[in-house]
């Protein structure tokens, strides 16, 4: 079977998978609690692909070429089928790399499970060490140690954690040096996220962003860094190193320095809605021409279809946008799957 690339050459290597939009935490620049709140329409169960829809449509990305699976959300630890799921991708059908993205609240009691799925590694978003920065970034005021304590079991059983930290200017962009320190000590990487405006709730504004060169500038300045190539193609983060040899930090600087060139990513939302870009607008559904009887070659043909014809590349065309005065509205993180 072929593997599909894009209108610009491009691969589907990466498959993202939101298995729920909804999260036990409110971070006012993904879900802010005004807009999901008790009013708020989430997905209902049947909506859901459950694990055997998740399977099949996986078994065919595979065909397609897809090699990476990153389970993420909402919150994915909010599904308590999530170390099956790992359990199915890894083992049955031989999935190279899974991954999973969490806020890290419910990660201590599950990580031993996850590990023996066979979990390859886990990315756990730290905004702050600071309880009220913290708590304010995560919208219902919850206290940071449960999450250091997440990821601390996650190491203990083996398992690969990367940090991501969102900086948002006057927010928290303060602790960068503190939380460098931190994870310098315990040996896992920290990547910084440029502030991104995704979805349509979060009043995004650019004097938010603090650019990834100067956070490289600020960081360097304290502990001397050098540039690492990517781990792989198509890498999100550019990488660097620190000097002294305790470990490194990553930008992922979708605003100042986009990467679409080397997209590789489809996302795939928890209702089986296939989506070519983060920023894309409308989606394709896949689990409805599955629950409507297709064919794992019918779905191939479905899907090679989509990606042959693939364009996005909104990160590189935002500026020209934000400058035309255009904006469009764009799906939520939450629903899609960061
Ligand atoms: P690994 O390098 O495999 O660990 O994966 P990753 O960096 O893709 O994983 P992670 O889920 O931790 O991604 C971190 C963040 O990078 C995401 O939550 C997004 O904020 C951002 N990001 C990831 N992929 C894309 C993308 O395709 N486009 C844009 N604009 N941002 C992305
Ligand atoms: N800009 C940048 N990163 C975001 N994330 C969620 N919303 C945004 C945004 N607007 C991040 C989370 C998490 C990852 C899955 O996506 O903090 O680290
Ligand atoms: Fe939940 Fe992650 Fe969004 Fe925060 S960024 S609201 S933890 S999905
Ligand atoms: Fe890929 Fe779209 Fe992000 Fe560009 S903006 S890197 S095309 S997901």
């Amino acid at each position: 079977m072929g593997h599909p690339t894009d209108q610009f050459q491009r691969p589907l290597r990466d498959l993202r998978i939101s298995v729920t939009d909804r999260c036990n935490f409110r971070c006012p620049y993904c879900m802010p609690k005004e807009v999901f709140g008790p009013g708020h329409a989430f997905l209902k169960d049947p909506q859901l692909m459950s694990l055997a829809e998740l399977t099949r449509i996986v078994r065919v990305f595979r065909g397609l070429g897809v090699e990476k699976i990153r389970l993420t959300g909402g919150e994915p630890l909010l599904r308590a089928d999530v170390p099956e799921l790992v359990r199915v991708l890894k083992q049955d059908l031989a999935m190279p790399d899974v991954a999973l993205t969490t806020n890290g609240w419910l990660l201590q009691s599950v990580a031993p499970a996850l590990r023996a799925a066979g979990l390859d590694r886990v990315n756990v978003s730290v905004d702050s060490l600071d309880d009220a920065v913290a708590g304010r970034m995560n919208g219902l005021g919850f206290k940071v140690d449960r999450v250091l304590r997440g990821i601390d079991a996650a190491a203990a059983t083996g398992l690969p954690v990367k940090i991501n930290m969102v900086v948002q200017r006057g927010v928290n962009d303060h602790e960068i040096l503190s939380i460098c320190e931190y994870f310098r000590e315990r040996g896992h990487p920290l990547r910084f996220i440029e502030y991104m405006d995704v979805g349509n709730t979060n009043h995004w504004s650019s004097a938010q962003v603090v650019p990834a060169k100067e956070i490289v500038e600020r960081v360097g300045a304290r502990w001397p860094l050098e540039a690492a190539g990517p781990a792989y193609r198509g890498e999100v983060a550019a990488r660097y190193r620190y000097r002294d040899g305790r470990g490194e930090i990553g930008l992922i600087s979708s605003v100042t320095e986009p990467f679409c060139r080397d997209c590789h990513r489809a996302r795939l939302s928890a209702d089986g809605n296939l989506f070519t870009c983060l920023f894309a607008s409308s989606g394709h559904n896949v689990l409805a021409r599955l629950r409507a009887g297709d064919d794992d070659a019918a779905l191939t043909q479905f899907l090679t279809g989509i990606w042959t014809g693939r364009r996005d590349r909104y990160s590189d065309e935002r500026a020209g946008l934000l400058a035309a005065g255009e904006s469009r509205p764009t799906v939520e993180m939450s629903y899609i799957g960061g």
